[in-house]
């Protein structure tokens, strides 16, 4: 959450950090800003809303600079209006400063210094902070270099800063802990980011930066220093990634190129770890740990959000063929409530972004504690990742939607693979089985193509059908109960619906009460052992006068007969077919947002990577 850009070289900095901050934009876009220097003078431009408005506020008027930073935010302390965007001077005006994370012992901070006479234009920690490292080098008359590493620290919190000072024309300095910063190395220029999206179009040479290091960088120097003013090497990184990659690609909007980028992502969450013929499965990260989960008395899942839900299938598959106990965790309350972890634990941490701050904690606490960590990440070199024992890429590519699509099914497709492998090591599935489930998976992305070529129609149809409902009930059994949740959320974040997702069975405990003739059913009923008590539960509804939508398998004719609209799904093994029956439900919610003509790359109030707790 929050996105930065910081750019210093021999090009005009405004436009770079503009197009940075485009790319940033999922990070939060609840305002933007940018400070550049002139002739020794800090300009700062910031406007509430998202970039455009920036754009708009600085019109014809962009200053010539080379050096600059720029920040768009997701609000944490203080609403999102001009005042609270970043960047943020300090009182004299020497110093601006971005901030992505959060400065938990700020109002101790800003008691000490209004005591001294400071006074605040925003209500954010941030603006306490670049007033916190001014005092500091007045009072010890030090560089802002090491002003910075006395306040750092003092504070407690997350944080990255960038900082420019008047006087030092060719200098950004950064530092970072708990939120990620990357550097671009450039010819003569170096560029920084929350992520290397800004910079892909200069440079795919790059320095991840660590927690508890800070950089100073200039047009042709980059020093890494650790918070005790030891030089540490950077290590320069070469980019696996495209430019194409992060562009919409003729598409109207990000979450409809990564819903229709399906097939080629779950193939490539697959490919070289599949052989279907052998059967044959290589999970290089999961060998690595081999010994460890063979003997592990338990799995631990801890993720957030969607990535949870992947969790949560994943906990039905590996017991179902593993034959061990599996406890899927929401990242947020693991962390809090002191669990009981040991050597004999094995962590699988579920993330998208790989810098989720809760899932991020979560694992150090476990780590300390002995568990193993298995990080299944999508984004490459993030937090996560470097810090598991082991791992698998998800491969799914830049996921910048803020609600996650393709990402979720690659999720799906490498925690099946875990699953086939683990029980294939411990001899707890017959080669029979394994043949028929790799197979299953090896046929997902033509099915997942079918659906798109096949049921578009159909659903843009559904969707403005049902876009004026109130309310939305997602149900599902067994492997289809994490679909019904993942169903029901993907409508919230995208259309401000609410939707709740619960398990088909247990919507008589309670939800029941909601049902009427305005209420919009979804029921996940694609073939499996729960099939006919998925219908009964459609009679339920039925007879309650809500209104039935059903994910049916191709063939189906009862769940058909019962529904009002069906969303249909080639037919497939009833562990992989989660993978098929999400698809319809993704372009469902986008589908309904574009009715309600939301902005469904940026849903209100979301961020796409949370690195706050
Ligand atoms: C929903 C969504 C979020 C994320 C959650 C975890 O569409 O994207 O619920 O799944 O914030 O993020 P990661 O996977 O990056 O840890």
């Amino acid at each position: 959450m929050c996105g930065i850009v910081g750019y210093v070289g021999s090009k005009p900095a405004y436009p770079i950090l503009i197009s940075g901050l485009q790319r940033l934009e999922y990070r939060g876009y609840d305002s933007a800003g940018v400070a550049l220097l002139v002739d020794n003078k800090l300009q700062v431009f910031k406007k509430e809303g998202k970039v455009a408005a920036l754009e708009g506020l600085v019109g014809e008027q962009q200053p010539l600079s080379t050096i600059g930073i720029g920040h768009t935010r997701w609000a944490t302390h203080g609403e999102p209006c001009d005042r609270n965007a970043h960047p943020h001077l300090s009182n004299d005006g020497t110093i601006a400063m971005i901030h992505n994370g959060i400065i938990e012992n700020y109002a101790q901070l800003k008691a000490e210094l209004e005591k001294k006479g400071y006074t605040f234009k925003s209500d954010t920690d941030s603006e306490v902070l670049v007033n916190f490292i001014a005092d500091i080098r007045l009072h010890n008359n030090c560089s802002l270099e090491e002003a910075i590493r006395i306040a750092l620290k003092r504070i407690t919190g997350a944080y990255v800063i960038l900082l420019l000072d008047n006087e030092m024309p060719d200098t950004i300095i950064a530092a970072r802990k708990g939120s990620p910063l990357v550097i671009g190395v450039g010819e003569n220029e170096h560029f920084l980011g929350s992520d290397a999206s800004p910079m892909l179009a200069y440079t795919k040479d790059v320095v991840y930066i660590n927690d508890y290091e800070m950089v100073i960088v200039r047009p042709d120097e980059l020093i890494l220093k650790n918070l005790v003013n030891e030089k540490l090497t950077p290590f320069v990184q070469r980019l696996d990634l495209d430019l194409a990659a992060i562009e919409k690609g003729g598409y109207e909007h990000f979450m409809l190129k990564e819903i229709f980028e399906q097939p080629q992502t779950i193939f490539d969450s697959f490919r070289g770890r599949l052989d279907v013929d052998q059967p044959l499965l290589t999970l290089s990260g999961l060998e690595t740990i081999k010994d460890k989960l063979l003997a592990a008395r338990r799995i631990i899942i801890v993720a957030c959000g969607t990535s949870w839900h992947a969790g949560l299938l994943a906990e039905y598959l590996i017991e179902e063929l593993c034959r061990v106990n599996v406890e899927v965790e929401y990242a947020s309350e693991f962390r809090y409530r002191n669990p009981i972890i040991d050597e004999n634990d094995v962590i699988i941490a579920v993330s998208q972004s790989g810098e989720t701050a809760d899932t991020l904690v979560a694992l150090e606490n476990a780590k300390k504690q002995g568990a193993t960590i298995f990080g299944i990440v999508n984004v490459v070199g993030s937090s996560i990742a470097r810090m598991a024992d082991a791992g698998a890429y998800t491969h799914a590519g830049p996921e910048i939607g803020v609600a996650s699509t393709k990402a979720f099914t690659a999720q799906l497709v490498v925690l099946e693979l875990f699953a086939l492998k683990l029980a294939e090591m411990k001899g707890t599935i017959s080669t029979a089985r394994l043949r028929e489930l790799t197979a299953a998976l090896h046929a997902v992305p033509e099915q997942v193509q079918w659906i798109l070529d096949n049921q578009l129609e159909n659903i843009k149809q559904v969707a403005a059908k049902y876009k004026d409902a109130r309310d939305f009930l997602f149900l599902g059994r067994g492997y289809n109960f994490p679909i019904a949740l993942e169903g029901a959320l993907k409508l919230k974040e995208i259309s401000y619906i609410h939707a709740e997702g619960y398990p088909a069975a247990e919507m008589k405990h309670g939800p029941i009460a909601l049902v009427d003739e305005n209420l919009p059913v979804v029921f996940v009923a694609t073939q499996d052992p729960f099939y006919e008590k998925v219908v009964s539960n459609m009679q339920e509804i039925r007879a309650r006068k809500g209104r039935l939508i059903a994910v049916v398998s191709e063939g189906d004719t009862v769940a058909e007969q019962l529904a009002e609209d069906v969303l249909t799904v080639p037919k497939s093994h009833e562990m992989i077919s989660p993978l098929l029956a999400v698809i319809p439900l993704q372009l469902l919610s986008y589908y309904v947002g574009i009715e309600l003509q939301l902005d469904v790359d940026k849903p209100r109030n979301l961020a796409k990577s949370v690195t706050v707790e």
